[in-house]
């Protein structure tokens, strides 16, 4: 299993809408066990999945009072599994904060899924707390996205600068696969002078990061969402390069046997 993170420490980035159309589209081949590490639990809705009360989610799986597959629920698509969140999950923040090894608890709790998956999707929570530390902590792969404006610099900044200090400390042992611009608007066939500068300024911060194919402003990804659907499969092929893009590098093979 390969679990690849979303993360970034604001919120409106685009993490959750990575994290859906990214695993929807592995899941055409491979499968995938989406996690959703928000409290505010958006990509547990969007998945269509209602946690009852008393089930286990991901914060049972993280306190280790159930055992991961008890965490694990399968959705109505094939090859598409979830574990949970509700807004439970922020008890997990003192829980993590007590254990004394945040960053690590998340990947060993994960340790006995790793035959069942090929591909983990975790979407993290927006701001630098326990459960994102947990998060990129259980990271093979590193996926950024930030809206392509001042604010999402800003925010790319301080996330790098987390990931960073997570490796210098040896919690963070995977790669950083590559930043997504988010919200980037044309007019026709001219970028905003906004996008245009704000990606430029991606481009040097990362110096020699990938930098995939942007989410360009639209309804469109909304719709998809909405819908449960891929954008393909809404007549949007063009939407979808920032997603295939990911999709190739995660299944090139090379890549796979690091
Ligand atoms: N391509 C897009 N253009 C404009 N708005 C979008 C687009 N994709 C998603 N959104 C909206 O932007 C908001 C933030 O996206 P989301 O993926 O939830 O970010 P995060 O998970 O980082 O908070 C959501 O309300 C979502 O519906
Ligand atoms: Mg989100």
């Amino acid at each position: 299993m390969k679990t690849i993170v979303v993360t970034s420490l604001s919120g409106g980035q685009g993490k959750t809408t990575t994290a859906y159309f990214l695993g929807k589209l592995l899941a055409l081949e491979s499968k995938v066990l989406f996690i959703d590490a928000d409290p505010q639990s958006n990509l547990t809705f969007f998945l269509n999945h209602e946690v009852e009360p008393n089930a286990p989610t991901l914060l049972e799986l993280i306190k280790d009072l159930v055992k991961g597959t008890e965490a694990v629920y399968s959705l109505n698509h094939p090859n598409q599994f979830l574990i949970p969140s509700d807004d439970g999950l922020s008890n997990a923040q003192e829980y993590l904060a007590n254990s004394g090894m945040g960053a690590v608890i998340l990947r060993a709790r994960l340790k006995p899924l790793v035959n069942y998956f090929d591909y983990c999707i975790i979407d993290s929570p927006p701001a630098r707390t326990q459960i994102s530390i947990a998060t990129v902590g259980a990271a093979d792969f590193l996926l950024i996205p930030a809206e392509a404006s001042t604010k999402g610099v800003n925010s790319l900044i301080r996330t790098l600068e987390l990931v960073s200090n997570l490796e210098q400390l040896g919690a963070f042992t995977g790669t950083l696969a590559g930043v997504v611009p988010f919200r980037d608007k044309w007019f026709g066939l001219s970028q905003s002078k906004d996008s245009a500068r704000a990606i430029n300024a991606m481009k040097e911060i990362t110096n020699g990061t990938t930098i995939f194919a942007s989410i360009l402003e639209s309804e469109r990804y909304k719709q998809a969402l909405n819908q449960g659907s891929l954008l393909s499969e809404l007549g949007y092929p063009d939407l979808e390069r920032p997603f295939r893009e990911m999709l190739r590098l995660f299944t090139t093979k090379q890549l796979m046997e690091k």
